[in-house]
């Protein structure tokens, strides 16, 4: 191949080498060839540092607008705690860097809009980590609904339950389970209906143990979804599930229905008198989700290389923040509580009144 032919690859910087930066470092470092990992940040510089020697990455360091001001750093990849998202990627978008970053942008609507308005200015693409919607499973069941293969759709039926709950340092910093984990959940539902969410009804508790009451969050839920299409929906969510990671998602239509069932650990089944014995589903996100990180980060690589538009979108990014916060508030006031009660500042990423989403 000569120089001219040859095909450039993206030179990413990435910040945060907690479990998930840890994984997408090493996916882009040894599994996506049109991608080079050129640089890492973490304010635990023994971590970076840790992380950068087993990767044979050399620009290491704990403070992250270095990676912004090299000017050989095209994209960069922010898997740093939550709190430190909104602003990051506005200085990335101000510093024209292409952007790949974690759920949630933030928990604050003014946030998380003045981030969007530095992409916007700065015309940087910029990609949520909304992971879910590349796994393979899920995308054959948007498949089977967009081409009308169980007719009119009606009801979506997601159910999210995690093996066991985090550490209660973590839950006191997470924004509390809608925020956190049914994230993902409404992320999903929007993706498979096509369908903007437009009011929810959510129920609560504290039921796995009473520390997670005592941080003033719940741990079980129920969330019933009506959407702008006219369909119906229902989320059941548990931080604890005595078989494992329970992860299946289930729409059915006039004509029928289509199912993603869990991911088993093998597909062995030993039948005795007593009954039929499965393996239990793949322990959690990082087994159960392996591939769907590879290939959102392999599409968002894509989308800087061919300038084509990412997979999901910073509006994306803002809708299920507006739904976790519509759910907050219908569980406090124990009604159903509209989408639009909730997104009322002028924003230019409203998506209201949306029936069919462009994805
Ligand atoms: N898409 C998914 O499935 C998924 C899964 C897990 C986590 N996440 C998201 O990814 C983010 C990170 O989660 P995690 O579980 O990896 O957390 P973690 O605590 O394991 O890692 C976070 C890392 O960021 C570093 N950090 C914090 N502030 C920083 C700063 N200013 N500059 C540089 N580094 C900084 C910390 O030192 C730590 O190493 C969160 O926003 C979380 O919601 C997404």
């Amino acid at each position: 191949m000569t120089a001219e032919n040859e095909v450039k690859k993206v030179s990413i910087g990435l910040i945060g080498v907690g479990r998930i930066g840890r994984l997408h470092a090493e996916n882009i470092r040894y599994r996506i060839p049109n991608a080079e990992l050129v640089a890492i940040s973490d304010i635990d510089v023994l971590a970076a540092k840790a992380q950068a020697d087993k990767l044979g990455v050399k620009n290491v360091g704990a403070d992250y607008s270095k990676i912004l001001t090299d000017e050989t750093v095209q994209a960069v990849v922010i898997c740093s705690s939550t709190d430190t998202h909104a602003k990051m990627i506005e200085e990335a978008a101000a510093a024209g860097k292409h952007i790949f970053c974690e759920k949630p942008i933030d928990h604050e609507l003014s946030k998380i809009d003045r981030a969007l308005a530095a992409v916007d200015r700065a015309n940087v693409k910029l990609q949520i980590g909304f992971n879910r919607r590349f796994d393979k499973n899920f995308r054959r069941i948007r498949e089977a609904i967009s081409q009308g293969e169980i007719g009119q759709p009606r009801i979506v039926r997601i159910t999210s339950r995690d093996p066991a709950p985090p550490s209660i340092d973590y839950i006191k910093v997470s924004g509390g389970l809608f925020l956190d984990m049914t994230i993902h959940d409404f992320d999903m539902a929007r993706y498979l209906t096509g369908s903007e969410i437009s009011s929810v009804y959510a129920v609560g508790a504290a039921k796995v143990n009473d520390e997670i009451a005592s941080a003033g969050d719940i741990d079980t839920a129920v969330i019933t979804l009506e959407f702008s299409n006219g369909m119906m929906g229902t989320i059941d969510n548990s931080r604890q599930c005595a078989y494992g990671y329970d992860q299946r998602v289930e729409v059915f239509g006039s004509a029928g229905a289509v199912r993603a069932e869990n991911q088993l650990h093998n597909t062995t089944l030993v039948a005795k008198q007593d009954g039929i014995r499965a393996a239990l589903p793949l322990d959690f996100f990082l087994d159960r989700y392996a591939d769907s990180y590879l290939v959102e980060m392999t599409e968002f690589v894509d989308a800087v290389r061919n300038d084509k538009r990412p997979t999901v979108t910073g509006r994306d990014g803002r809708v299920p923040v507006l739904v976790a916060l519509a759910a907050m508030k219908s569980m406090k006031d124990r009604r159903a509580v509209k989408i639009s009660e909730i997104d009322t500042l002028a924003s230019p990423f409203k998506t209201q009144g949306i029936h069919k989403l462009d994805l």
